[in-house]
């Protein structure tokens, strides 16, 4: 049976290695998503190439000196209603969303964060860890809102940190994490098994049928 896939909006900076995995995962038919259009707001970044490589639409979108926030967001989400997304996947975009954005996608805005959160939100959430000291790190994806890196919780998933553990190679074992959790997230947001009641995220469980 064909499964109904979730059209899907991602919004990029720079790298887009969780928006390959995304790809990726669409690619393979592992991922019951589409992504329709995907949204950079830097010119010319290794994103935008990735979606081209797949053949999915890619634009640039770029804050313009002076120009407001909601101004900015407002051409955002004319692109993403342009191309009818349904959810909207933040995938290392490096700018905060707000109302604009979010009042456009009422809990349809994700984001992967390289901590398990509430712990080091915000940038540089590997270096945070080191600097603490904590013996596990690990990523989370949540439902985006005003607050940074604050909202609800879908799914997590923890890292152990090593000894001699850098930066760099923190940050390379959590990414392996984020490519995983972020396409489980979106599969779990498409077959409709995601309920949100105040901050807490519930996952049905598999139906059998
Ligand atoms: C990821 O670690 C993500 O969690 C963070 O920025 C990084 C983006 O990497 N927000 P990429 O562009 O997906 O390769």
């Amino acid at each position: 049976m064909n499964e109904k896939k979730l059209p899907l909006g991602v919004l990029v900076s720079g790298r887009g290695s969780n928006l390959e995995a995304i790809l990726k995962g669409c690619a393979a038919g592992t991922l019951p998503a589409e992504v329709k259009v995907v949204v950079s707001n830097r010119k010319g970044v290794p994103a935008l190439k990735k979606a081209e490589s797949y053949g999915v639409l890619g634009v640039a979108v770029c804050r313009q000196k002076g120009e407001s926030r909601s101004s900015h967001e407002t051409r955002v989400a004319r692109v993403l209603k342009e191309s009818r997304v349904d959810l909207v996947v933040l995938a290392g975009y490096d700018l905060l969303v707000g109302p604009a954005l979010l009042d456009e996608f009422p809990q349809k805005i994700i984001n992967v964060h390289p901590a398990l959160l509430p712990a080091f939100p915000g940038l540089f959430a590997q270096r945070q860890a080191l600097l603490y000291g904590v013996k596990v790190s690990g990523a989370s994806v949540i439902f985006v809102d005003e607050t940074v890196d604050g909202g609800p919780i879908i799914v997590q998933e923890a890292v152990d940190v090593l000894e001699g553990d850098t930066e760099e190679s923190l940050a390379a074992r959590i990414l392996e994490v984020e490519h995983r959790i972020l396409p489980e997230a979106i599969t779990l947001i498409a077959r409709g098994r995601v309920t949100l009641e105040g901050r807490r995220v519930s996952i049905r469980k598999e139906s059998s049928l």
